[in-house]
């Protein structure tokens, strides 16, 4: 979705965290990388009950990206050994607590087993209408936006130019409000190619936290710090201070 007229709220409608330093966390701790992988999936249960207590109403989680290929092929089968293991078992309790999940992503690449596993989880929750947790997996926001023009071009092979609203309407998660605040731990500041169009407007949060120590302190801590910032959407602080005096909405 792309409107940058949304109205400012304190609680994010939809928060993005690219869970970076699972590697680091483990080496910290004399472990294998992977065992801090494993460590970061309890966080992400964490983090998906205390959104869902917040308020918020979709939480997307770059758990793989497309470039995390090029990874050891150790580390590479851990994961998705995880996502197996993480989907099947969890997908009962988040159908329970009327979590929706989506995985986002050219899922076609992992073995099928895994496809099996996503699609399982997929239908089993999709009526659900609490908080919706999406999955990136072998995503990249470049791919989106390729993928989305080459729908367009599919379904509308005489198209000459695309405008910005059809491109976000064929985008990954374009029923969900936009991201309002991107989080990511481990301290580095870039997006990493994640949700690139839809992040255009996001608040954005650096931590200096390893992923598996960002608890819910501290995802309530960020929440706050987006609750003070003053979102303009291309307008001046004048006219959004009046625009708050004028209406309440
Ligand atoms: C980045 O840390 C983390 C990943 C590439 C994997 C993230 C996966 C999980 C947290 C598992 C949870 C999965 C689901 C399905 C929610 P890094 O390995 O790059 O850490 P480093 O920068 O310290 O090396």
């Amino acid at each position: 979705m792309t409107d940058q007229a949304q109205s400012q709220t304190i609680t994010p409608q939809h928060i993005a965290i690219i869970m970076d330093g699972n590697g680091r966390w483990a080496q910290q701790r004399g472990k294998k990388r992977v065992q801090g992988h494993k460590a970061g999936m309890e966080r992400a249960r964490e983090m998906v009950q205390t959104c869902g207590a917040l308020g918020v109403k979709a939480l997307t989680l770059f758990a793989f990206s497309s470039e995390n290929w090029r990874r050891p092929k150790d580390e590479v089968g851990f994961l998705m050994n995880l996502f197996i293991t993480g989907l099947t078992n969890e997908s009962k309790s988040l159908h329970k607590n009327n979590v929706q999940l989506r995985v986002i992503g050219d899922v076609s690449m992992f073995e099928p087993k895994l496809q099996k596993a996503i699609e399982n989880a997929e239908t089993l929750t999709k009526n659900n209408d609490g908080i919706v947790l999406q999955i990136a997996a072998n995503y990249g926001g470049q791919w989106d936006i390729v993928n989305a023009v080459n729908n367009i071009l599919v379904e509308q092979p005489d198209t000459q130019q695309v405008t910005a609203e059809q491109l976000s309407n064929k985008l990954t998660g374009a029923d969900l409000p936009d991201p309002d605040l991107l989080i990511r731990t481990g301290g580095e500041t870039r997006i990493s190619n994640f949700l690139l169009w839809q992040c255009a407007y996001s608040e954005l949060y650096f931590s200096s936290q390893l992923w598996p120590d960002f608890d819910s302190e501290a995802l309530k801590e960020a929440v706050n710090d987006f609750a003070s910032r003053q979102r303009r959407f291309g307008k001046t602080g004048e006219q959004i201070s009046s625009a708050d005096t004028i209406s309440t909405d």
